[in-house]
């Protein structure tokens, strides 16, 4: 990938034509069972929400049936995306802890048409402590979805769960729920601070609770072409995750980080930016990645036959 922070204006434009047009040549592969992949890393900030919004945006724009589900109590994927999530409505905490099901709780986005959301509300705040009575405590979101996906009349191709900076029962859940991994890691100074730990509960997880559940991304967020220290980082996470790491980085970008603002992702925002650009890279990206690894589990399993 060129390295467009530095190149002159002219070359910077060139440089964004060609990306795009060798966007609008590939056809993304829709997968034919839905994807479900948690976004997580306990560190605060690096771009777990951002992710999960424009990277889901992006795929609804290449074609898939897209669900996000906000399992953070602040609730920025739900501002996000634009979604109504004052303490009164229907939301995921009321899937968590009380009688409703997805399809009470469920809403369209203003963003794409083919894109859902599940809102939270700050009534989740309350989750963690709650649950811990609850019987099943750590399965109850991958119940919920497992029924959802079941009996929807859509078909829907990713579910993305935004979780909140913890690793607690909220984030199991999500684990729980999910069959993959996607970690956002900022290339800033100390973005390995804290993996061991995530990597650690990631273990356990799949030790005990979800023996399927595993690392499928590593998307490099907020990167700055210009600074070494982006590169040196950029470079050693490439290094410690050679498969997982998407080729495809995003790079520091105003567009990014004003469209929450107004309730936008980046795609409704300003659809000709780089942060745009770079999400529908990613987005194609993982997409790919996601029909070859199935199409390795079949000849996998052909060969056992
Ligand atoms: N590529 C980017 N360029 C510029 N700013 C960004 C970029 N990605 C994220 N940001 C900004 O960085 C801040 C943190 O991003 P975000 O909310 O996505 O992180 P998070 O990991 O979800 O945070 P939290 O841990 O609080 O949930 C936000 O203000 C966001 O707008
Ligand atoms: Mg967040």
């Amino acid at each position: 990938m060129a390295d467009t922070d530095k190149l002159p204006v002219g070359d910077h434009l060139v440089d964004k034509m060609q990306r795009r047009r060798r966007l609008a040549e590939i056809v993304s592969p829709l997968p034919d069972y839905p994807r479900i992949i948690t976004v997580s890393n306990q560190k605060g900030g690096v771009g777990k929400t951002t992710t999960t919004v424009n990277l889901a945006a992006a795929l609804a724009r290449r074609g898939a049936n897209v669900l996000v589900i906000d399992l953070d109590p602040q609730g920025n994927a739900s501002t996000a995306l634009g979604v109504p999530h004052r303490p009164e409505i229907t939301s995921i905490y009321d899937v968590l802890l009380g009688d409703d099901d997805i399809p009470d709780a469920i809403q369209p986005t203003s963003d794409h048409e083919n894109l859902w959301c599940v809102p939270s509300t700050i009534n989740l705040a309350g989750a963690e402590i709650e649950l811990v009575s609850l019987v099943a405590r750590e399965q109850r979101l991958r119940t919920a979805l497992n029924d959802f996906l079941e009996s929807s009349e859509r078909r829907f191709h990713y579910v993305f769960i935004d979780c909140p900076p913890s690793l607690g029962l909220l984030t199991v859940n999500a684990f729980v729920a999910a069959d993959e991994v996607l970690i956002p890691i900022q290339t800033e100074y100390y973005a390995l601070e804290g993996l061991s730990q995530l990597l650690g509960n990631i273990e356990l997880i799949q030790k005990h609770l979800n023996p399927t559940l595993r690392i499928s991304t590593i998307l490099l967020t907020m990167y700055d072409s210009r600074t070494k220290l982006s590169q040196e980082v950029a470079g050693e996470v490439r290094n410690h995750f050679p498969d997982q790491v998407l080729t495809s980085v995003i790079p520091r970008s105003v567009r990014i980080s004003e469209a929450p603002s107004y309730g936008q992702t980046v795609h409704a925002y300003d659809a000709p930016s780089i942060g745009a650009l770079a999400y529908l890279e990613a987005a194609a990206e993982m997409a790919d990645r996601g029909a070859r690894k199935a199409a390795s589990t079949d000849s996998d399993e052909d060969g056992k036959a």
